[in-house]
């Protein structure tokens, strides 16, 4: 048997045991066995000089060969072994919960807009919305706010460039007009969302905020239903040692109109009896007249307020541009 036969023999044991490896380390040792500086193709190759001179290239040729597709296979096995031994040794289910409590929550005004409307969901009151790009219509006329009514003015108001008469809703009143033209009576509603003022940035003051609007209509809806609602809303959000009071005001779509104080621990604190806290009222008949609503069955009452003031009073927050500022290390803190 020549040493070419040899080579052929080996090449096919060699390749065998490199297959058979069943982990990285059993691989590295078929490795050494075999094209190692002590492995059994690196002595045959030092036999080479021992052949006859004419035989020695086509020997040489063939040991070459035979290391060249044992080192291919070789890196293709070390492949898979590290593949496989980077996988987990059993399954992974990815669709359980992590264990880590999860990162981020609610912005505080998201936070504070859901308590109250809990509130009056448990009074059975059901989430409204409107368009935050409003008509004047539904905005100023349909509310019986005339076109003098310094509310109106464009110092006051954004209007949008163009046709139309668009602009950015100053209240959320305008849904209070959105629902009524398209539900019957009776209502019982709640609106949050967006509303925007040309006011100039300063600790109570923003040009766009948020304000919450209630409306309920039915037969025979009195101001005692209302003082109600508000007296268990704010009690619900501001203590239950919480204190309400009216005083007559003035708004063009509710008549009578009020304005709503409240006084607690939190009024003292800020060193005042009473504050300011919400506008309210009996909605105006001629409201229900445009609306196509019959002021002679159907009365109810409004309000509205800012959802921004009520979260400042309540936290303690003494500018309202950190609402919008998003710092993390103030939104960590609700
Ligand atoms: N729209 C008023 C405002 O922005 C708040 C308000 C007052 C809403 C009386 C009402 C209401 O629904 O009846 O200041």
């Amino acid at each position: 048997m020549s040493l070419v036969d040899d080579i052929e023999g080996l090449k096919e044991a060699a390749l065998a045991e490199l297959k058979a490896a069943a982990d990285l380390a059993g691989l590295e040792q078929a490795k050494g066995a075999w094209l190692g500086p002590h492995g059994k193709l690196t002595a045959l190759m030092k036999q080479l000089g021992a052949l006859p001179r004419e035989e020695r290239p086509a020997a040489g040729k063939t040991i070459n060969q035979a290391k060249v597709e044992l080192e291919a296979v070789l890196s293709e096995r070390r492949r898979d072994l590290e593949l496989k031994s980077a996988l987990p040794a059993a399954r992974t289910d990815f669709t359980l919960p992590g264990r880590r409590r999860p990162l981020g929550k609610l912005h505080p005004l998201t936070q504070v807009t859901e308590e109250i409307v809990r509130s009056f969901r448990k009074i059975g009151f059901a989430v409204a919305d409107g368009p935050e790009v409003e008509s004047e219509y539904y905005c100023f006329d349909a509310l019986n706010t005339p076109e003098d009514h310094p509310a109106r003015d464009t110092q006051d108001t954004f209007y949008l460039n163009g046709a139309g008469g668009q602009l950015l809703r100053t209240h959320t009143s305008s849904v209070q007009i959105r629902l009524m033209k398209k539900q019957a009576p009776p209502v019982r509603i709640v609106a949050p969302g967006r509303v925007y003022r040309r006011d100039t940035p300063d600790a109570t003051h923003n040009p766009t905020f948020h304000q919450i609007e209630g409306l309920y209509v039915d037969r025979e809806v009195t101001a005692g239903d209302l003082k109600g609602t508000v007296e268990y809303v704010f009690r619900q959000l501001l203590g239950e040692e919480t204190r309400i009071r009216f005083r007559p005001h003035y708004f063009s779509y509710t008549e009578p109109s009020f304005e709503i104080d409240f006084s607690n621990t939190l009024t003292k604190r800020m060193g005042k009896e009473w504050l300011e806290i919400a506008g309210c009222g009996m909605v105006h008949p001629q409201v229900f007249e445009n609306v196509g609503y019959d002021p002679e069955i159907w009365t109810g009452w409004a309000f509205g307020f800012g959802i921004e003031r009520i979260a400042m009073i309540r936290y303690g927050i003494p500018d309202i541009r950190l609402f919008y500022e998003n710092d993390a290390r103030f939104l960590r803190q609700f």
